[in-house]
């Protein structure tokens, strides 16, 4: 991969996410998208079909015959019915096996066009240019791709390795303040699984840092059996808040209020001292994110959410800090759920 650029433009960084013949870089800096042409070059594929979610400028040629499919972003594109419109094209483009496809767009656009990635001829080669920061630091990163059903989020998804990830800076500077919020969640509650403390430094260190702690974790377990679960720290809340609130906190929005409780939670089972709970609470104020609770949801519509998170397998089961660190710790009791809900309330640190 490493002959596929000329130059490695000074700024710009490379994070390899290990997994064997499936590994592949992650680039990140302004500028990256340029790398395209010869990203594809050296996947061999001889076309591309670009699904692009941004602006049409947003995308340099791959230097291959492109077919270009204009999509829409947000969770309600990220269906089945939208994979089979994708795939249906991708045929009528004459994508074979050897050919590969290229999205542009947040983390909706990445998954779903991951998912067509997957299943296209049981698997086509896929470039990710995520645009969103929650995408360049999480989603575009680690191989899950999802879309959702009416009965719930991410419900039917695949593991596909991209090819490489190309997190070009320049996109994020048109998010909106709320999508920048949106993805410091993700970064406040890599500070407490293994970033080390990234407040104040610059957005392409920030991003860099995030994808090396999640290519760790990803490459010693590439399916979620057990190590990939510390990427859901403040999860469990972060989930029941994004439900309770019919999904009008965004997800890193969620998880930032998760990782506060988290940190009250551990405290309260006596797993870390009190600096280390008002250090939750910094971190997360410190990227500019809400630590509280929204007054009109109810405790007992939480615990009845979180006690049917998919990781609760046996009772309420949270990635908690410790002494050795993060870990799963299952079969947490409610009465002390209700008083780290309490302290959440109460808002002080
Ligand atoms: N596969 C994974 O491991 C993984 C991890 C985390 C999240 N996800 C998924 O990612 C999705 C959330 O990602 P998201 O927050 O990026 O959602 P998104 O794709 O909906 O993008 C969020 C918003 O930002 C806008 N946007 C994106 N890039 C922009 C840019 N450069 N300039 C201006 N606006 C821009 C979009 O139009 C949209 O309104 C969820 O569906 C979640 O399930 C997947
Ligand atoms: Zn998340």
């Amino acid at each position: 991969m490493s002959g596929a650029t000329p130059r490695e433009p000074a700024g710009h960084r490379e994070v390899r996410v290990d997994l064997g013949e499936r590994s592949y870089p992650v680039r990140i800096g302004s500028g990256v998208r340029h790398d395209l042409p010869g990203v594809v070059a050296s996947t061999g594929a001889r076309r591309a079909v670009v699904i692009n979610a941004r602006l049409r400028e947003s995308v340099p040629d791959p230097g291959v015959p492109t077919r270009w499919i204009e999509v829409r972003d947000g969770e309600h594109a990220k269906t089945l019915a939208t994979v089979e419109r994708l795939c249906q094209q991708y045929a009528e483009a004459g994508l074979t096996r050897q050919d590969v496809v290229v999205s542009c767009g947040g983390g909706t656009t990445t998954d779903l066009v991951g998912l067509s990635a997957a299943l296209y001829h049981r698997g086509v080669a896929v470039v990710h240019l995520p645009t969103s920061l929650l995408a360049q630091v999480d989603a575009s990163v680690g191989g899950k791709t999802a879309v959702n059903l009416p009965a719930g989020k991410n419900l039917v998804g695949a593991y596909w390795q991209p090819a490489a990830v190309l997190c070009d800076t320049d996109f994020l500077r048109t998010l909106p303040v709320r999508e920048v919020l949106n993805g410091y969640g993700e970064i406040a509650r890599a500070h407490f699984i293994g970033s080390g403390d990234l407040r104040g430094r610059p957005v392409p260190e920030q991003i860099a840092r995030c994808v090396e702690l999640k290519a760790r974790i990803v490459a010693r377990d590439e399916r979620d059996h057990g190590a990939r679960h510390l990427l859901n720290y403040g999860h469990t809340l972060g989930h029941a808040l994004e439900r309770a609130t019919d999904y009008r906190m965004r997800h890193g929005e969620a998880v930032a209020v998760g990782t506060v409780f988290a940190g009250r939670l551990a405290g309260l089972l006596g797993r870390i001292d009190h600096d280390r709970v008002v250090e939750h609470h910094e971190v997360v104020a410190g990227y500019g994110l809400g630590t509280r609770l929204p007054p009109a949801v109810e405790d007992d519509d939480l615990l009845a959410l979180m006690s049917r998170d998919k990781k609760a397998l046996g009772g309420f089961t949270f990635v908690l800090d410790g002494p050795d660190g993060a870990e799963l710790v299952r079969g947490v009791a409610e009465p002390v759920l209700r008083d780290a809900l309490r302290a959440l309330r109460s808002g002080a640190a």
